[in-house]
């Protein structure tokens, strides 16, 4: 049996958690809009044509933000062609995905999309085939309370207050050669300068991301980042990363070594943002937004990615999701906590079908992918103060050159309820043994204990059987300030106390 241990002081503080950290994607691609969000005629769809099924599990899932409307579609997107009457709005063929887009579903259905689901919509504008002209438009469409053209069409499209969005990204993975009008590192940051000036002219109120890296394999990567920041750092607040996790050893625990890349990757971004601030003498700090992230390697085939013929909402990479990819997710979300200082956004990509946590079938059921869990634990627990824990565990050998810590974990506490939350992620193939040393916390007592795991890292879940992965109750004990957890080999698990006396019930 493998033993670790963890100190947990709640004066030690890395920062309050954002709670926009726990958002998710949604983009015009294959069936993540026509037939995920969106399905009229279907069983459980509402007049608007939003599936009810799928509403019920983005509020289970706990997304907290949902970045529309893409993604590479973005690029060559018309906002002006989702708006209006349906019967007037043009089919148009979308060059990033080879389909057909129909517009019956845009930006007005998407906010009503949002309110159903409870979440902050985060929009972006196009800056493949656009520019500032249109951005600022948009804003004035969405944002101008009336008086003006866009304002008062927005009210004559039956929407008579502003929407009010708050969050907005400058673009699309510009520096990648598949997207629609790619740029380089100074084409772009003009352009996103000029844009975010604009927009933020129109409403001073938002915040704006610029474009980083398409990945951290990009040849340009790191200059890009500086080289934009260099033209734009007064006008933008975030500097986007996006990050897809692949198992291309077909091992486990060199799989686990993702999560340490991640790691890396946020470090060296920040980095460079305040490489350029310090340039400048500025105390401006930017901001990471991780805001497209999954496992993503099984359906990433040409064939995966576009159908011949400009099929209207094709089945695109439909990745289905197994056991090992819920623990690379379980331990991306910790690391995502622990670098909260910086990264306050991030969004899954995607929500439904695409790359999704949820999966739906066309007139059928959706069900829950096994990434949905640890996401759905990670943000209905992830709250308050992530604490600057000590832990010590032993390592394992990933590679050659690399060896990883058995043990990953967060640990957070939620002052307003009091509430200590230790996500652990258990790497090793043994059973281990978690003692977590609490201070400055009072008496606790333990208020849930849930782990995932399966004996089979390949484990999935089907429309036929849907909760083949799921979590499932552990012990916890507690005494004299020190939680003892028995956890199982390769397992995420997450064991919420309560301290203090005001705790709320779960
Ligand atoms: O999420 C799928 C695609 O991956 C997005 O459209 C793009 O931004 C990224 O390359």
């Amino acid at each position: 049996m493998l033993t670790s241990r963890i100190v947990a002081d709640r004066d030690f503080i890395v920062s309050p958690l954002d709670r926009r950290v726990f958002g998710t994607f949604v983009e015009h691609m294959g069936r993540c809009v026509y037939g995920g969000i969106y399905e009229p005629g279907h069983p459980t769809a509402d007049a608007n044509g939003l599936r009810g099924d799928v509403l019920a599990l983005t509020r289970e899932l706990g997304a907290t933000i949902v970045r529309y409307p893409g993604g590479n579609f973005l690029s060559g997107y018309n906002w002006e062609d989702g708006v209006g009457p349906k019967a007037q709005r043009p089919t148009r063929l979308d060059l990033a995905w080879g389909s057909t887009e129909t517009n019956q579903f845009g930006t007005n259905e998407f906010i009503t999309w949002c309110k159903a689901a409870g979440v902050e919509p985060m929009f972006a504008v196009n800056l493949g085939t656009r520019g500032p002209d249109e951005a600022r438009h948009f804003v004035e469409y969405c944002n101008h309370p009336g008086g003006t053209h866009y304002s008062d069409l927005r009210r004559a499209h039956g929407f008579e207050e502003p929407h009010g969005i708050k969050f907005w990204c400058l673009g699309n993975e510009m520096d990648g050669p598949w997207q629609i009008c790619q740029k380089t590192a100074a084409e772009y940051g003009r352009v996103a300068q000029e844009t975010a000036k604009v927009m933020r002219w129109v409403d001073p109120s938002i915040t704006l991301t610029a474009c980083g890296s398409s990945n951290r394999a990009m040849p340009t990567f790191g200059h890009w980042e500086h080289d934009v920041l260099e033209r734009c750092f007064d006008q933008v607040d975030f500097i986007s990363l996006h990050q897809y996790f692949r198992n291309d050893a077909g091992d486990i625990k060199s799989y686990f070594s993702v999560i340490e890349d991640l790691d890396c990757f946020i470090k060296e971004v920040a980095a460079i943002a305040d490489a350029v601030a310090a340039k400048r003498r500025s105390p401006k700090r930017i901001m990471l937004s991780l805001d497209e992230w999954n496992v993503w390697y099984k359906a990433h085939n040409a064939s995966d990615l576009r159908k011949p013929g400009w099929p209207r909402a094709p089945k695109l990479i439909e990745e289905v999701y197994n056991f090992e990819d819920a623990l690379i997710v379980g331990g991306v979300l910790i690391t995502l906590m622990n670098n909260a200082d910086r990264v306050k956004a991030a969004c899954l990509a995607q929500l439904v079908n695409v790359i999704g946590a949820i999966m739906t079938e066309e007139g059928g059921p959706a069900w829950r992918q096994t990434i949905f869990h640890p996401f759905a634990q990670a943000s209905r627990f992830g709250r308050g103060n992530v604490l600057r824990t000590r832990i010590e565990t032993e390592s394992f050998q990933a590679a050659a050159l690399q060896t990883l810590d058995n043990l990953l974990a967060s640990v957070l506490h939620d002052e307003e309820t009091g509430r200590v939350t230790l996500f652990a992620l258990n790497r090793a193939d043994q059973a281990m043994n978690i003692s977590v040393e609490l201070r400055g916390f009072g008496a606790c007592e333990v208020m849930a204990a849930e782990m995932l795991h399966h004996d089979d890292l390949k484990a999935a879940n089907t429309k036929l059987e849907p909760d083949a992965v799921a979590p499932r109750k552990m012990e916890a004990s507690l005494h004299a300030d020190v939680l003892r957890a028995a956890v199982q080999p390769h397992s995420w698990n997450v064991i919420v106390l309560k301290s203090g006396g005001n705790a709320s019930s779960l």
